[in-house]
């Protein structure tokens, strides 16, 4: 494993634009920021306003016109430029989760939380059994060998998470979650976002328009036109005991 678990995300003066002449949009400006391992962050903003850009980019996704970017302690963008094999570093450092689910239909629940290990040569029956455990934590063991749609929206989206935290990422990048969930479902997905953060010391990042939860998240980040402010802490930080 290179760089270690002790980086969290550090971003420096990122921005994106898009487009030229009268299709130009400065989609985020200067955007610079740290998350440290075990942070829980919130991201809100209006519609438009970059969200999404900005964890594209963190998600190597898309890459910024211009920035500096490290995850899990290594340097992953300079200049504005991927450095290294941004396949690998996603397999490895990040996880996603969506609005929705994307799991691949003709895969079982299992087969989609293991999938990124078998990528990653991890070897079957260790990969197996990391499924298992995972689906164990967040309750949808019993549903491993169904099909996505034979699954409620919870639960689908709770597979969605056992894949995205089965690799152990750096940073969890979520695209508003709980969009889709009633209040109690998304309560309990930050819920396991809080826990992966604590106990497995990820970075988290997630979007929503969700202000039911915001009092699970240790800090908010706001956005507009493109400019962050990085800002207030929410209630969890202080409730947390010994959180920052
Ligand atoms: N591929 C693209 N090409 C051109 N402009 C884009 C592209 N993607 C996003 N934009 C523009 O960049 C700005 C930010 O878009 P972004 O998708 O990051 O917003 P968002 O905050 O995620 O919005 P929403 O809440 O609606 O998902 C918007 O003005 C959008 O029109
Ligand atoms: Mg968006």
């Amino acid at each position: 494993m290179t760089g270690g678990r002790s980086g969290g995300v550090v971003a420096r003066s990122l921005s994106k634009h898009y487009g030229e002449g009268n299709t130009y949009v400065q989609a985020l400006s200067e955007a610079g920021f740290e998350i440290q391992p075990g942070e829980v962050v919130a991201l809100l903003g209006p519609s438009g306003s970059g969200k999404s850009t900005l964890l594209t980019i963190l998600g190597l996704i898309n890459p910024p016109s211009s920035g500096w970017l490290s995850i899990g302690g290594q340097e992953v963008i300079r200049d504005g430029q991927i450095v290294g094999n941004a396949n690998i570093i996603r397999r490895r450092e990040l996880g996603f989760v969506f609005q929705r689910s994307n799991l691949i239909p003709f895969l079982t629940a299992a087969e989609n939380v293991r999938l990124v290990l078998e990528l990653d040569d991890v070897p079957g029956r260790e990969a197996r059994q990391r499924a298992r455990d995972i689906m164990e934590a967040l309750g949808v063991a019993d549903r491993a060998d169904h099909l996505p749609a034979q699954l409620s929206g919870g639960q689908q989206q709770r597979v969605a998470i056992a894949r995205s935290l089965i690799h152990q990422p750096s940073l969890l990048l979520a695209d508003e979650p709980t969009a889709s969930l009633d209040k109690e479902l998304g309560r309990q997905v930050m819920q396991l976002f809080r826990s992966a953060a604590k106990d497995r010391g990820a970075a988290v990042l997630v979007v929503t328009h969700d202000q039911r939860a915001l009092d699970l998240v240790d800090r908010i980040f706001e956005i507009e036109d493109g400019v962050l402010t990085v800002g207030s802490e929410g209630v969890a930080a202080h409730s947390t005991p010994g959180g920052r």
